[in-house]
């Protein structure tokens, strides 16, 4: 018969002597194990007689419980002292920088767009938006475009497949087809954000995606518009020469901006117009406000009679203007921008360093931007 007491003491040296927690564990098998010597101790009471067993069961019960907390205690001990060591070999220096956050931007469209849009509803504007995927009717059609006009032909217009009414929508190739939204009714069931069949007297401006099957360095295949509509009685062309003027210096934020109106044809106004601006081109770069050469910026006109005709208005009653003019290449002068394709290639460093902080918002009051 082993000696309890001896086993205890013998035990309870290994379980002090275990430096770590895996030696540790082959002391918990070597002693609470399947064949741990406490384990083996208690398979014997088994073949004892009752008075035997009496007698032994509960001390090598209590040998094991005692053995089961002493190596929980030692464990418990083991573990602080490892978690602490390794604490102490970490250093951590609060006075680091924080790692960068990732900051996303304004798009200088967007920012141009609202800085256009901030300006113009301060003259008293108001918006109005249509689809990207147009009818030929108000892409082209309502817009006095005749039939063979260059501009329909695959060239330039994005078709898609007829649909099966043989009609052929097209990708709006300018935002004036929403002219024609503006002031025609229609029976048609449309989403509410579509303009339909306002009363005179109008004054929209509408913002929005046109395409056209073009790149360079000044063209690309998506683009943005900002196109205006004033329609109202005794209009002139001195109304829109103010307005346009107007927008145009407070845009560029300089008095010294010279702009001059050029003969221009649009199939849609009469007469037609385009506006420049003085502007400098010598090394590579357009200012604006100096030098003696000119950049188009918008184009514009007297709303053609046979276009309020199409829409429902009689041209001896109203008259109006309108204009049409590129986004991003506004803002591509505005901020200096060299490559009007850049805009849209995604490039994180070009919009980190050309974007615009959300809370740099366009408001005429105390400034643009
Ligand atoms: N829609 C014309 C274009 O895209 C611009 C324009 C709009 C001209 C309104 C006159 C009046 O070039």
């Amino acid at each position: 018969m082993t000696n309890l007491a001896d086993l205890e003491a013998a035990n309870a040296a290994l379980i002090a002597a275990a430096p770590d927690t895996a030696t540790l564990d082959e002391a918990r098998v070597q002693i609470l194990g399947k064949v741990g010597n406490v384990s083996l101790l208690l398979k014997t009471l088994g073949a004892m007689s009752p008075e035997e067993r009496r007698e032994q069961g509960p001390a090598i019960n209590g040998l094991r419980e005692r053995m089961a907390e002493q190596i929980a205690a030692r464990k418990a001990a083991l573990e602080a002292a490892e978690l602490d060591a390794e604490l102490a070999g970490v250093h951590v220096d609060l006075t680091l920088p924080a790692p960068p956050r990732r900051r996303g931007s304004v798009h200088p469209t967007m920012q141009t767009m609202d800085e256009m849009i901030a300006i113009f509803a301060d003259m008293g504007f108001s918006l109005a938006e249509g689809p990207d995927i147009e009818t030929d009717f108000n892409n082209f059609t309502a817009l006095n475009f005749p039939p063979k006009h260059p501009a329909r032909e695959m060239h330039d217009t994005f078709f898609l497949p007829e649909d099966a009414n043989g009609e052929r929508k097209v990708l709006r190739t300018h935002t004036s087809p929403v002219q024609v939204r503006v002031m025609n009714r229609t029976n048609e069931k449309l989403p509410n954000w579509i303009a339909q069949g306002q009363e005179p007297p109008i004054r929209v401006i509408v913002p929005g995606r046109t395409f056209r099957k073009d790149s360079d360095q000044t063209h690309t295949p998506m683009f943005h518009q900002i196109e205006g509509l004033v329609i109202d009685r005794n209009i002139h062309m001195g109304h829109l020469k103010w307005t346009l003027e107007t927008f145009i210096a407070r845009f560029f934020e300089t008095p010294e901006v010279v702009t001059r109106f050029r003969p221009h044809h649009f199939p849609f106004t009469e007469p037609s117009a385009e506006i420049d601006v003085r502007c400098d081109r010598s090394g590579g770069e357009v200012r604006i406000g100096q030098g003696d050469d000119w950049l188009e910026i918008l184009g514009c006109g007297m709303v053609h009679p046979n276009v309020l005709r199409n829409c429902g208005l009689d041209p001896d009653e109203w008259q109006g203007f309108a204009f049409g003019c590129g986004v991003d290449r506004l803002g591509m002068l505005k901020y200096g921008m060299p490559d009007l394709r850049d805009m849209f290639a995604s490039d994180v460093r070009w919009l980190q360093h050309y974007g615009f902080s959300p809370f740099a918002m366009p408001d005429p009051a105390t400034g643009l931007s």
